[in-house]
């Protein structure tokens, strides 16, 4: 057992911070023990105990959605709308990862930027190729940190050189979930179709039934952009909106489902959400930056449709949750100016849905309660808090000002993890 000294704070429900100043977190074989005020609670005198001080402690990052290969293209070409950035920006860089050694250098700085920004678990869009997922998997192995790893599939409306045929997307699945598909594993893959404007119903019809088959989750993207939607329409004129379209195939929440965006989602669609716990990825920082909209989140959770958070590189220009965070209170706070019967988010809200919500998609995952695996931060803000702030107003300074030089120590299911290694 080791115990780590350090003031806590975890939200166990959204509305409200569980905080222990001065707190004692006991970790054993992974996994949260308990929190004590008084370290012989534990009645383990043997146990190592390690004095973080005056720091923070407080559960690690989760981010539901985000493109590993698109990483190079970060912060450029934010002029476009969703469907002009893919064909002319997001698939060119895509057809590069034919190289697993392009792939293996990009995916490098990738996994030490998540580091770096202390998301300890991932939700992964790969690309279509076999050999640079299994690359990138290999690498959040090696790093030791957790990711579901989707080898992306599409076969339509994009270039020849990124288009698979149903029997490669076969045999790509098999080979994932032989090297990969334990159920305990930190990595593990999850099925990614990439939207129905890329795949065949035959693909999609695939997707459905591989899912089922080896009991695998599934991501994908809805309902995101204007434009998109009416290509959908177009595309699946028997479904009764796009949700519908993946509900067909097997690919919304017959298995443990995450969807992104979902910016334009009502009505139906939103009922079929909410039946069926269809998760939502919520991407503040892309709606944004493709001119994509603001999803309507606290209509999701007053719905009690699941939510977590996501950076969507590279629609979204920055991989550090906690600034995703900002960006979701500042989205619900438009709502609000438009709508008075939307509440913002608090902080302790936008903060669950970065931990213990976002966190469920990887198990117990996202807070400090007994069982939870233990994925936490060490923040040291001496350099923010020269005012004796609350340990509540610490917090909330070091999500809106802090950045990575202030994280000191990151865990992912009781490991201290280091820095991994690129070139
Ligand atoms: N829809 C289909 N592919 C993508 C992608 O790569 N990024 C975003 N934001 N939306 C998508
Ligand atoms: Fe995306």
């Amino acid at each position: 057992m080791k115990i780590y000294k350090a003031h806590i704070l975890f939200t166990k429900e959204k509305d409200h911070f569980d905080v222990i100043e001065n707190g004692y977190l006991a970790v054993a074989d992974g996994c949260v023990v308990g929190i004590a005020t008084d370290v012989s609670a534990f009645q383990a005198p043997e146990a190592e105990v390690i004095d973080f001080g005056d720091r923070l402690l407080i559960p690690a990052m989760n981010d539901i959605h985000v493109h590993a290969p698109q990483y190079r293209n970060l912060g450029i070409a934010m002029d476009l709308e969703l469907l002009p950035w893919l064909a002319n920006y997001t698939f060119p860089e895509e057809t590069r990862y034919a190289d697993p050694g392009y792939a293996e250098r990009m995916y490098r700085r990738f996994i030490y930027d998540l580091w770096r920004h202390g998301t300890m678990r991932a939700s992964v869009f790969a690309t279509v190729h076999l050999d640079s997922t299994l690359r990138l998997m290999d690498l959040f192995r090696e790093a030791g940190m957790g990711a579901l790893v989707g080898k992306v599939n599409m076969n339509r409306n994009c270039p020849e050189a990124l288009c698979e045929t149903l029997a490669q997307a076969e045999s790509a699945c098999t080979a994932l979930v032989q090297a990969y598909g334990g159920p305990d594993g930190l990595v593990r893959p999850i099925i990614t179709p990439r939207f129905i404007p890329s795949c065949t119903p035959e693909l999609l019809q695939l997707c459905g039934t591989l899912a089922q088959r080896h009991h695998l989750p599934v991501q994908s993207h809805l309902s995101e952009n204007t434009d998109e939607i009416a290509l959908v329409k177009q595309l699946e004129p028997e479904s009764r909106n796009y949700g519908d379209a993946y509900h067909r195939y097997g690919l919304f929440g017959q298995t443990p489902t995450i969807m992104a965006h979902c910016v334009w989602t009502a009505g139906e669609e939103l009922q079929l959400m909410q039946q069926n716990g269809v998760m939502v990825a919520h991407c503040p920082t892309s709606n944004f930056n493709v001119s994509s909209g603001m999803a309507p989140v606290r209509t999701f959770l007053d719905a009690g449709i699941p939510v977590g958070l996501a950076s969507d590189i590279s629609g979204g220009h920055d991989l550090s949750i906690f600034r995703v965070m900002v960006y979701a209170i500042q989205v619900s706070k438009m709502h609000y100016q438009r709508d008075h019967a939307k509440p913002f988010l608090s902080l302790s809200e936008a903060f669950w849905l970065a931990t213990k919500s976002g966190g469920s998609v990887f198990g117990r995952v996202g807070s400090f309660e007994p069982g939870y695996e233990f994925d936490a931060l060490v923040i040291d803000d001496a350099d923010l808090n020269h005012d004796h702030y609350t340990l509540l107003h610490r917090l909330e300074r070091f999500i809106y000002l802090g950045d990575d030089r202030h994280i000191t120590h990151r865990f992912c299911r009781g490991q201290e993890i280091p820095a991994p290694h690129y070139e």
